[in-house]
């Protein structure tokens, strides 16, 4: 990726009634690299990837993709264009197989409807190629995060931590630029959270995509992040590389009183 300019929010500011949950917020973040958002419990952060994938429209500021300005583009519109997302709490379709969720994820690529494709497509259709190809894909995620033992499984049967990588795999399965992820680890145990610091890092590497991650585990930030951000009650406190923001005292003192130990 040659353009240096491939993301940025620029006094970003939303208000629920007389809260504001994100309070002139700006970043930049570099192609290829980890950009890290930290902060307390209700500090805004799933709030700013709401305002970036379109869910919220934020009062003021911009959010600018590959030098477009995204503020108040659908949903759909902002996935299409290269942003895709995992949610705070799994959002999989848990009666559907592993494999049927990540062909959800193709959804915006798929001339054919999925559906209908799959059941009246002739043999060497276009229809059939395209979901070759598709197939082939989602196939590639599968290896990438190894879940080739729950393909066929029901999602909503697996472990609380595969179903996590599915979600990471149906995000991937979009082939964004920028990758979104709201506390992957969450609810993880320490092995499934090494592993995870293993596929971001891969994604980050061997896929080359840019991501924007929130996560409590402060561990795993100061491992993973290029740049950390922390915000408290919606604004920002210090943004920096991971040794300088962990001695900021504004964020230690955010910090103190809640679990997370910095450190
Ligand atoms: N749709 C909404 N309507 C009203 N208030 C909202 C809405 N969405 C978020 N908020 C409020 O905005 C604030 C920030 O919430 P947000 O979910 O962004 O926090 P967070 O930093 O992600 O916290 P956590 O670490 O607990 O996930 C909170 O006070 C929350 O109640
Ligand atoms: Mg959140």
């Amino acid at each position: 990726m040659t353009n240096n300019n491939l993301f940025s929010v620029d006094q970003l500011t939303i208000r629920f009634g007389g809260l504001t949950a994100v309070d002139r917020v700006s970043f930049r973040v570099e192609p290829g690299s980890v950009f890290s958002i930290i902060g307390p419990n209700g500090a805004g952060k799933t709030t700013i990837f709401n305002c970036i994938s379109g869910l919220y429209k934020p009062d003021s500021g911009s959010i600018i993709f590959k030098g477009e300005n995204i503020v108040g583009q659908k949903p759909h519109r902002i996935a299409r264009k290269g942003i895709a997302r995992t949610f705070q709490n799994i959002e999989l379709f848990s009666r559907m197989t592993t494999m049927e969720n990540l062909m959800l994820g193709r959804h915006i690529h798929m001339k054919t409807n999925v559906w209908t494709g799959a059941t009246f497509f002739r043999r060497g259709s276009r229809a059939a190629r395209e979901e070759i190809k598709h197939r082939e894909r989602v196939e590639k995620i599968i290896d990438l995060l190894d879940l080739q033992s729950a393909r066929n499984q029901f999602v909503g049967g697996l472990p609380y931590g595969t179903q996590k990588l599915i979600e990471l795999g149906r995000a991937l399965a979009l082939e964004p630029e920028l990758l979104l992820l709201d506390e992957p680890s969450a609810g993880m145990n320490s092995e499934e959270k090494q592993d995870l610091v293993f596929w971001i890092k891969d994604i980050q590497y061997e896929l080359g995509l840019t991501i924007l991650l929130i996560e409590h585990d402060m561990k795993m930030v100061m491992d993973i992040s290029d740049l950390i951000l922390a915000i408290n009650f919606g604004k920002p406190i210090t943004e920096g590389k991971p040794e300088e923001v962990q001695r900021h005292p504004e964020v230690l003192k955010a910090y103190l009183g809640e679990d997370e130990v910095i450190g």
